[in-house]
């Protein structure tokens, strides 16, 4: 397959608009066809002017530079854990809020980490750099480059015989694909795809751990979530990618025998968080004393969410890594050694919060009286309630969130006033 045209579609602003033919149904099948195959041959032309060989352009990324003696001692090291039976773990998305905090902590018990991120634009990349500052301090490594790109994944794995993959990488926000629906596409799609390929063919084939998200259940109205319940009517495109995720790990573990667990994430918060996310901005706004729109559903009720602390993910994606099975494909090699492991988890915190309660926390934490518009919830991709049964996650990784809204938040604001403080030393970061 040719690569090549798919990576323009890179998330970027520079996008062919797609041409649609004046035709109409009644012209003969030959024109047609004369349309299509000039349509299909300037697209050729416009992608081969547009792509220089590597790396493919994008307003999203920063430059992407890797590789060298020095860049792969760099990698060995930080890929170093401290006993046999540790894991070596590669962590895509390693600069992003979940994925800072997972390589902290595995770093911290004794695993090898490697990180890869983009450092794209979506959010502010200053504090992408901040994270990474922290994870450098703690001895982690975050390659500069994109999932997308299959060489530097294939170099990897020959420098590492990574034994699992927390891939957390992602295009995250569900009202930024009605701006930028290619981008998903991208990293949630074709991006995820390049790594399973990158990781069926490694030896040892890595057992790979990969982010999913509470979207997936879109419309669906029974509550709480389980699992089981079906997951086929996306409200955005983001869950759209997400679910399509999930199929195509599926797809993987059956042909290729990859070890597979999907985390299905229920609005994570915490230090460290995305700017992207409501607490996030309404902590911001709230102290530059703007409005807060908060959304009621249409027929009035309040809209909720499963509010999920940080510690409490990061203990569900060290307890997915610890409890997933080896992979049992055949690698460069060897015979494949019958069925792997396939398994989905919701993580979320089992008690949803009205999104009027989270205003609340904030107004009585920050100390500012919030001025509120309430507006009807335009439908823009966002469900009205989430709500994670979390008994499958609690039987086999024995995980258990412990963190309610309230003490969550009082840590995030802590964070938040600190990393802000137009007092502070940012060198200190
Ligand atoms: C939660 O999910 C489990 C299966 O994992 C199911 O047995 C149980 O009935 C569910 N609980 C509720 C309240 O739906
Ligand atoms: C801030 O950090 C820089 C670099 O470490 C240092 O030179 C400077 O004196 C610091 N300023 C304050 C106010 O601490």
């Amino acid at each position: 397959m040719d690569t090549k045209n798919t990576s323009p579609s890179t998330p970027g602003k520079l996008k062919p608009e797609k041409y649609h033919p004046p035709y109409n149904i009644h012209r003969i099948r030959l024109s047609k066809l004369t349309i299509y195959s000039s349509i299909f041959l300037a697209l050729i032309i416009f992608f081969f002017i547009l792509s220089p060989p590597s790396p493919s352009p994008s307003s999203l990324k920063t430059h992407n530079s890797w590789g060298g003696p020095a860049w792969e001692k760099r990698v060995t090291k930080s890929a170093r854990r401290t006993s046999a039976s540790s894991l070596t773990v590669l962590v895509t998305g390693a600069s992003g809020f979940v994925g800072t905090h997972v390589s902290l902590a595995l770093k911290r018990r004794g695993d090898g980490v490697i990180g890869l991120d983009n450092f794209n634009r979506y959010y502010d990349p200053n504090l992408k750099r901040a994270r990474q500052k922290v994870l450098s301090r703690a001895g982690v490594f975050v390659v500069e480059g994109d999932i997308n790109d299959a060489n530097l994944l294939h170099k990897l794995f020959d420098v590492v015989p990574f034994t699992h993959v927390m891939h957390l990488a992602a295009q995250a926000g569900v009202r930024y694909a009605m701006q930028n629906p290619n981008s998903y596409i991208h990293s949630n799609i074709a991006g995820f795809v390049t790594l399973l390929e990158a990781s069926k063919s490694a030896n040892p084939q890595p057992a790979i751990v990969y982010a999913s998200s509470s979207s997936v259940y879109g419309l669906n109205s029974k509550v709480p979530f389980s699992e089981k319940d079906r997951t086929d009517q996306p409200a955005s495109l983001y869950a759209a990618t997400k679910k399509a995720g999930e199929e195509i790990a599926h797809a993987y573990n059956h042909i290729y025998c990859l070890s597979v667990t999907g985390l299905r994430f229920f609005t994570v918060y915490g230090p460290w968080g995305r700017p992207d996310m409501a607490y996030f901005f309404f902590t911001k706004d709230i102290l530059k004393g703007k409005h807060i729109t908060v959304f009621e559903s249409p027929d009035g009720g309040s809209v909720a969410r499963d509010f999920t602390y940080i510690d409490d993910i990061v203990k569900g994606c060290l307890g997915a890594l610890d409890t997933a099975k080896k992979s049992t494909g055949f690698g460069v090699d060897g015979k494949k050694k019958g069925n792997a492991q396939y398994r989905i988890f919701n993580l979320g915190n089992t008690s949803p919060v009205p999104v009027t309660e989270l205003v609340d926390i904030l107004e009585k934490l920050l100390n500012v009286k919030v001025k509120r518009k309430v507006m009807p919830m335009p439908r823009n991709g966002d469900v009205k309630f989430t709500h994670a049964n979390i008994s499958r996650a609690q039987k086999e990784l024995g995980y258990m969130p412990t963190t309610d809204l309230e003490s969550g938040l009082k840590k995030f604001v802590r964070w938040y006033l600190d990393f802000y403080s137009p007092l502070k030393n940012k060198s200190v970061w």
